[in-house]
């Protein structure tokens, strides 16, 4: 018996970084999952990669800004899978990077939409599917930026993160008597395209990576394990955390 064994469980941002290595993950433990990204050719890929002979893997591209696309990946689950028993809420993106007198409405808009309603889109499709059965787990990604740490230029970013914090404890109070549980993950650096992005040279990932205890910054599957942990029974006392997995991103003061 794995840890997922036969749970039905929806991942966003499939399509490369901690998404990517958690759909793989979570079907090593046994689980069915709906992986979602908006490029198409990417997650084909993802299902080659795990040589789908039993389709355990579905793929829908749509973008998670979009509540039409968070019914259809509910949907999904209940039609390929006859369920949904957990949603890794993990699309995000760093948006627009600026000085707070230079932040453009519409590009603030833009990043909160993805990582903060894109989130609320999800949970709001998957908590009623999940309250018809016996409960399920929600988590989302949130970061240590917004948390632990600000940037300069990162407000959008960092609101969005912190704003995830806000919205799981809520509805982990919210959806408990469902036996819903929900937590959020405060990751710290990530080695995805993304965190490249972040730090796009030598010496700004030479400072990232040294702003971490453990001086180095997270492989994706280091961030994806905890979310597998949060979406098992393992984690069923754990519901509204703030999860650090941050390498020590908010102990350590180099
Ligand atoms: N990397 C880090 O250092 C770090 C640190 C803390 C937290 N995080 C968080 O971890 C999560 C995953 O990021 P990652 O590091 O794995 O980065 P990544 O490799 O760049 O992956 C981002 C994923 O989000 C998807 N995505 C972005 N915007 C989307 C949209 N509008 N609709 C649907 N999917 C969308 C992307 O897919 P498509 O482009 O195909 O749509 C991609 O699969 C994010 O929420 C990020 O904020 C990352």
């Amino acid at each position: 018996m794995t840890v997922l064994d036969g749970r039905v469980i929806i991942v966003t941002g499939a399509s490369s970084g901690i998404g990517k290595a958690a759909v793989k993950m979570f079907v090593r433990a046994g689980a069915r999952v709906i992986a979602s990204a908006r490029r198409k050719e990417q997650l084909q890929e993802l299902q080659k990669e795990i040589d789908n002979d039993d389709g355990s893997v579905v793929t829908v591209a749509g973008d998670v800004c979009d509540l039409a696309l968070h019914e259809s990946l509910v949907r999904t689950a209940v039609d390929n899978f006859g369920r949904l028993d957990g949603a890794f809420n993990n699309a995000g993106m760093l948006g627009v990077n600026a000085p707070i007198g230079e932040v453009a409405v519409a590009d603030w808009q833009a990043t909160l939409a993805t990582n903060l309603t894109g989130a609320m889109l999800a949970a709001r499709s998957q908590v009623p599917r999940m309250q018809e059965s016996d409960g399920g787990s929600i988590v989302f990604t949130g970061s240590f930026v917004g948390y632990t740490a600000g940037f300069a230029g990162m407000s959008a970013y960092a609101a969005s993160k912190a704003g995830l914090i806000g919205l799981s404890k809520v509805l982990a109070v919210e959806c408990a008597d469902a036996g819903i549980r929900v937590n959020t993950i405060i990751s710290g650096g990530v080695d995805t395209p993304m965190g490249h992005e972040s730090a796009p040279t030598p010496d700004a990932m030479a400072f990232v990576k040294n702003l971490h205890a453990l001086g180095r910054i997270a492989r994706p599957d280091e961030v994806a394990a905890a979310a597998k942990f949060l979406l098992s029974d393992d984690a069923s006392f754990v519901t509204g955390t703030a999860m650090r997995v941050d390498g020590g991103v908010s102990v350590f003061k180099g």
